[in-house]
């Protein structure tokens, strides 16, 4: 950490874990060897931040698009202009807040997505932060023994159990809710196809562990969920509006804070497909 391997960006980890701010880019000029290079920061830091930019939608998606294919999400349309751009909004009379619960993106499709970008446009006057946790040092502190066990397994991943909540997520535009049902198996610790590391892949979404009976797994589970978010494998991001955070979902899991009742919070969520199924 700390020493300077980038030549077109400055790079600022914000945490000892994981995460770093890239100063000084304009994410609407954007020539290959730079975005190669925050591709490369975004490998090496699991969630990069951006200040202070000024996108349109159309930009957005363009930038967007440089990533990968976009991942639609299952319960909620895009915007009618925009289909590929969630609209995460939490209003003064809203209950629910998206995302506040400990979780890796869309772990609950078939080809997950690899990285999730999203664009603060406003926000409350404190409070709405996104805790981030690395999920190689989850694996890593493991002991040999749950390793071992956790190798040769699969966690069963589900979508559909907050849409009960999405009833407090009013200002939200759902897609079909209570219909859709997405559950997928995949390995309980994967492999990142970029740096070849292990992680834990347990994150909100997975109830059961595959050949395991119900009351075996969620104790396990329990304890997994616990130690991959301990506060030394974190970092807090503070927003302010025109910032972007990307973030890996295939080491990483994310919380969104709910702390800010009756105050507005608009974000715009974009969601790249990963390339393969988790391995
Ligand atoms: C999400 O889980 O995608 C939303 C995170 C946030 O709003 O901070």
């Amino acid at each position: 950490m700390g020493k300077d391997i980038y030549k077109n960006i400055t790079v600022k980890p914000i945490a000892g874990s994981l995460g770093a701010e890239i100063l000084d880019v304009d994410l609407k000029n954007l020539n290959e060897e730079t975005f190669n290079e925050i591709y490369s920061a975004f490998v090496d830091h699991q969630v990069i931040f951006f200040r202070e930019q000024s996108l349109t939608s159309d930009e957005y998606l363009a930038f967007g698009k440089r990533w990968g294919k976009i991942h639609h999400y299952p319960y909620m349309k895009g915007l009618d202009s925009h289909p590929e751009i969630l609209e995460i909004l939490k209003t003064e009379n809203d209950t629910y807040a998206f995302g506040n619960v400990w979780h890796s993106d869309g772990s609950f499709t078939e080809i997950p997505p690899k990285a999730t970008m999203l664009y603060a446009l406003e926000l409350p006057i404190a409070g709405g932060d996104t805790l981030f946790s690395n999920m190689y040092e989850a694996y890593n502190t493991l002991s040999d023994g749950m390793k071992k066990t956790l190798l040769s397994t699969r966690g069963l991943n589900v979508g559909d159990q907050p849409l009960a909540s999405f009833s407090g997520a009013k200002s939200m535009n759902q897609k079909d809710p209570g219909k859709t049902q997405v559950r997928t198996y995949h390995p309980a610790i994967r492999t990142h196809p970029d740096s070849k590391k292990k992680s834990l892949y347990v994150g909100g979404h997975t109830i059961e562990l595959e050949s395991f009976t119900k009351d075996e797994s969620v104790p396990i589970l329990n304890y997994l969920k616990t130690h991959a978010i301990i506060p030394e494998f974190t970092c807090r991001f503070r927003w302010r509006e025109g910032s972007i955070a990307i973030w890996d979902n295939r080491c990483t899991q994310h919380y969104a804070i709910d702390d800010y009742a009756g105050h507005r919070r608009r974000m715009h969520r974009i969601t790249i497909m990963g390339e393969e199924s988790p391995y």
